[in-house]
């Protein structure tokens, strides 16, 4: 599987997201749809750009008892999306039932990735909160293991987990990064960042890039720039 840079679509509204789109004519880059998005625009949106020709990311986080998540996840592959996410705090029978209702008759399904434990949560709220009483971690590496387990197909994680995901669960298990800023970027309310050209030495095999590609003055020569650091032609 080739490594590719996901853009984050983090846009309002359908037009919007077009109208930034509209800047590329050479390329169809893979996008990333969250759920603010999601939500403004409906399952158009996803139609409208894989009609455009983009592969799309969904990130929609899904946590719900295993049949729930069962049937949500059969509607969001019949949307025709290449990667689609879930928590794996929804334990191993609930990402089981994912697999499961995300598999077409025909075999095929989108990509499963799980998110862990989110970066917002930190060491002292996930004890409190949470009543976890192990490091952050330990806690991040079980679930990525859990999701391996399960059938799924990677994680998402920060570009400085990558590595230690990869040695856990082998090195065909996908590493979904954000967090990711040129050198000589802005790197904004993410804190652990880092660039293209590291995550690739790392080991992502997806970097998903917001603002540093959305908020250039020119997009198109940013999305390049990213794509010529973590790819390399
Ligand atoms: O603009 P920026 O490059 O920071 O966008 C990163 C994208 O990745 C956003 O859509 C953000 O919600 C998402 N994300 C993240 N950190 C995580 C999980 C998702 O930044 N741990």
């Amino acid at each position: 599987m080739g490594r590719d840079v996901i853009i984050a679509c983090d846009f309002s509204s359908m037009e919007k997201t077009l109208e930034f789109l509209d800047n590329f004519k050479e390329e169809k880059p893979y996008v990333k749809i969250g759920m603010e998005l999601y939500y403004a625009a409906g399952a158009e949106i996803v139609r409208e750009l894989k009609r455009r020709g983009h592969k799309i990311f969904l990130d929609l986080k899904l946590h719900d008892i295993p049949n729930t998540v069962k049937k949500s996840m059969a509607v969001l592959s019949s949307l025709d999306v290449d990667m689609c996410n879930l928590h794996a705090s929804g334990t191993i029978a609930m990402m089981e039932a994912a697999i499961e209702g995300l598999t077409r008759e025909d075999g095929t399904r989108p990509l499963l990735i799980a998110v862990t434990q989110l970066t917002s949560t930190s060491q002292e709220r996930m004890t409190n909160d949470l009543l976890i009483d192990k490091p952050i971690d330990e806690v991040v590496m079980h679930y990525a293991h859990n999701a391996k387990l399960a059938g799924l197909d990677g994680v998402v994680c920060s570009p400085l987990e990558a590595s230690k995901v990869k040695d856990k669960c082998g090195k065909e298990f996908l590493t979904v990064t954000p967090g990711v800023r040129f050198a000589d970027g802005d790197i904004g309310d993410q804190v652990r960042v880092t660039t293209p050209e590291k995550a690739k030495e790392i080991g992502s095999d997806y970097i998903v890039v917001g603002r540093p590609i959305t908020a250039a003055e020119d997009p198109v020569a940013a999305y390049r720039r990213c794509v010529a650091e973590f790819v390399g032609e």
